[in-house]
């Protein structure tokens, strides 16, 4: 056993279905820096998932799988450290998939709060893809093949690690033999960044995000349409800090909270302006966001590097899941005789 393979193993993926954004960077992607550090870690783009409700616009999910990979590479994930792969190339995950869906009810899967809510919010009503409600198992595949311990992702994500911990618990009592680890999900320290309408959720289907990808103007503009609070008219106004988006933002990107602080305070006594709080965070987000721009468009230049990084990864994920499959099959005595 070398020393990487005595790391614990993170493992994580996005939907390829839009460019990520400032509730991925705050949700997820900073955690994932820094796990590269610490853990084994591999990043899936889950191309299969998103297919699950997209059938009928592939081509979107085509343009997304390359955008999703700059917004990787462009924050500071180093293919060197981390593996980032494909969910297509890897074969192994759904056959994995498929023999989890045996050991789960469609009533379990109904009852998914996360898939419920999607379910309503995409007007299914009753005719739900078949593959769209298993995608949760589907998703335990993904995490199980790399015998993942920990699963950095946002806090809608919680409903999928406790059904693949349902799933490990199964198999291992069919097995009568430990096949499978539970796993943990590690949620951002600064939970859910809420959309800059002061919606809950920062999500490109509600049009409240900010692109990690956005320019100068993009960020001025979104800042400036930011939801504060509707009855501080006037800057002698006492104005409210509580689901103000500027000061939610502010209380998580803000280098200097001390000096923040004092801010709210003043603000919330009347005699600071929007245009202010709403100046300080433009600024913030800025010098955030400009290496990342700036290294994004460095990497769009050689596409060729791209593919290779991706090529790369995949025949790493491979080589793991099947090991991983063929342990569950010799396991269960699957495809013996
Ligand atoms: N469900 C995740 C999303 O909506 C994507 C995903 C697929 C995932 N497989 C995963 C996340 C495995 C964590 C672990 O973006």
């Amino acid at each position: 056993m070398n020393h990487s393979d005595s790391k614990p193993v993170a493992l994580t993926g996005d939907r390829p279905t839009g460019p990520l954004h400032l509730g991925h960077y705050v949700g997820s992607l900073r955690n994932r820096l820094a796990l590269q550090e610490t853990h084994r870690q591999f990043i899936m783009i889950a191309d299969l998932q998103a297919l699950t409700d997209n059938i009928d616009r592939r081509e979107k999910i085509e343009q997304n799988i390359r955008q999703v990979l700059l917004d990787y590479l462009a924050v500071g994930i180093d293919p060197n450290k981390t593996t980032i792969f494909l969910q297509s190339a890897v074969p192994q995950l759904a056959e994995l998939a498929f023999h989890f869906l045996n050991f789960v009810t469609v009533a379990r899967l109904e009852r998914n709060p996360t898939v419920k809510e999607e379910i309503r919010q995409k007007g299914f009503a009753r005719d739900i893809p078949a593959g769209f409600l298993t995608y949760p198992v589907s998703q335990a595949a993904d995490i199980l093949a790399f015998n993942a311990d920990v699963v950095p992702v946002g806090n809608d994500q919680l409903a999928m690690i406790e059904q693949t911990n349902e799933i490990v618990r199964r198999v291992n009592a069919c097995a009568q033999q430990a096949v499978f680890r539970e796993c943990t999900a590690l949620v951002g320290s600064q939970g859910r960044l809420p959309g800059i309408d002061g919606q809950a959720k920062m999500s490109k289907s509600l049009n409240n995000t900010i692109d990690l990808r956005s320019g100068n103007q993009d960020i001025s503009r979104a800042v400036q349409k930011m939801f504060t609070d509707p009855n501080h008219l006037r800057v002698s106004d006492p104005g409210r800090t509580e689901g103000n988006v500027v000061f939610d933002y502010l209380a998580v990107f803000d280098p200097d909270q001390t000096g923040l602080a004092e801010l709210a305070q003043q603000y919330r006594r009347g005699g600071i302006g929007d245009s202010m709080v709403k100046g300080r965070l433009n600024s913030i987000l800025q010098t955030l966001l400009e290496p990342i721009r700036n290294r994004r468009e460095i990497l769009e230049s050689n596409p060729k590097e791209l593919v290779s990084i991706l090529e790369k990864g995949n025949i790493k994920a491979r080589k793991v899941a099947d090991h991983t499959l063929s342990q569950f099959k010799a396991a269960l005595h699957i495809g013996h005789f």
